[in-house]
């Protein structure tokens, strides 16, 4: 222990003060040192177990087995008569290539125009150009090139509002009489027109539950839904995770459109649209430029039912599946 230095009993008050500031300081600086040179032994120790410490490795993770595994096609919104050929033909040159396991139609293939609202087609020519007869031989068309591009594919047939306003027609002109009103269905409707039953294709109505579902018009495949649309909210996607908490793939917005959320209950989920098969600016939109886009959706199912979805794009009648296999 320091002793304080004493000062001749004749030094002055102010000389006295300032040996005592100085003491003061130095036994500051002492103790920074001090606390300094602790700092460095920790920081020194925990550098050394740093080095020691041992990591596993990363290597990549084993891909999964792809035995049984499926792949699967997800399209709709063709609108029969107002189908844009080039993407038609980019969407069958795709499925020619993928040679897919199943097909789910997503609804609207037919347009029905002559039974929307009328306000859809009020004042344009050009819109009502078409008959219903043009619209329905379209959609045949569409479904023949398909079973052709792709004939060990399962398809399944999920209604649109489109298809389903031949029944709201139906209904309307029988006043509603029931029977009638099926007679009327049975003779117009599209799935009768575009002999489903025939061709093996299921017909999914808005108006049915299927697959144990409390929700008319959905249907179950592994871990994913699949219905035409249940909102047109510009986040359609957020909005359909939303209302069924679990994976979606919808239709009806006509643009391609993703959104994966976690849930504390579920996990990670998922909602797709893929866009649509018909033109880009029908002219019931009037003026107001749409955000449709051209697409399909392409599926790779485990036998578990767990799947990758990847939305294909179709830009000016191209379908960009090409830049991924050539990447691939
Ligand atoms: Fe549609």
């Amino acid at each position: 222990m320091k002793s304080r230095k004493l000062l001749p009993p004749a030094a002055s008050l102010g000389a006295q003060l300032k040996a005592a500031r100085a003491e003061h300081r130095e036994r500051e600086s002492q103790g920074e040192i001090a606390a300094l040179r602790r700092q460095l032994r920790h920081t020194v120790a925990a550098l050394e177990r740093a080095r020691r410490v041992k990591l596993s490795p990363l290597r990549p993770a084993r891909a999964r087995p792809t035995k049984g595994d499926i792949t699967r096609l997800c399209v709709g919104d063709l609108h029969g008569a107002k189908r844009n050929p080039a993407a038609v033909a980019a969407f069958l040159g795709d499925v020619k290539l993928l040679q897919p396991d199943h097909i789910i139609l997503g609804g609207d293939i037919a347009d029905c125009g002559g039974f929307l609202a009328q306000h859809h087609t009020l004042g344009y020519v050009a819109e009502t150009a078409y008959s219903y007869e043009d619209d329905i031989a379209a959609a045949n068309q569409f479904l023949d090139a398909l079973a052709a591009a792709a004939p060990r594919a399962r398809i399944e047939f999920l209604e649109g509002n489109h298809e389903r306003r031949v029944e709201t027609w139906c209904i309307t002109e029988t006043l509603r009489h029931p029977r009638d009103a099926e007679m009327l269905r049975k003779a117009l409707a599209p799935e009768f027109l575009l002999r489903l039953k025939d061709r093996g294709i299921p017909y999914y109505r808005l108006s049915e539950c299927y697959d144990g579902l409390s929700v008319p018009g959905v249907i179950k495949r592994g871990k994913c839904f699949y219905f035409h649309g249940i909102t047109t909210s510009k986040h359609a996607a957020a909005m359909t995770l939303l209302r069924t908490s679990g994976n979606s793939v919808y239709f009806h917005t006509h643009r391609a459109q993703t959104d994966l959320q976690r849930r504390v209950s579920v996990g990670v989920i998922g909602a797709w649209n893929p866009g649509c098969l018909c033109e880009l600016q029908p002219l019931w939109q009037h003026g107001a430029p749409t955000d449709w886009t051209n697409g399909y959706g392409i599926e790779r199912v485990a036998r578990d039912g767990s799947f990758l979805h990847i939305n294909i794009p179709i830009i000016e009648g191209r379908s960009h599946l090409g830049s991924l296999f050539s990447s691939l």
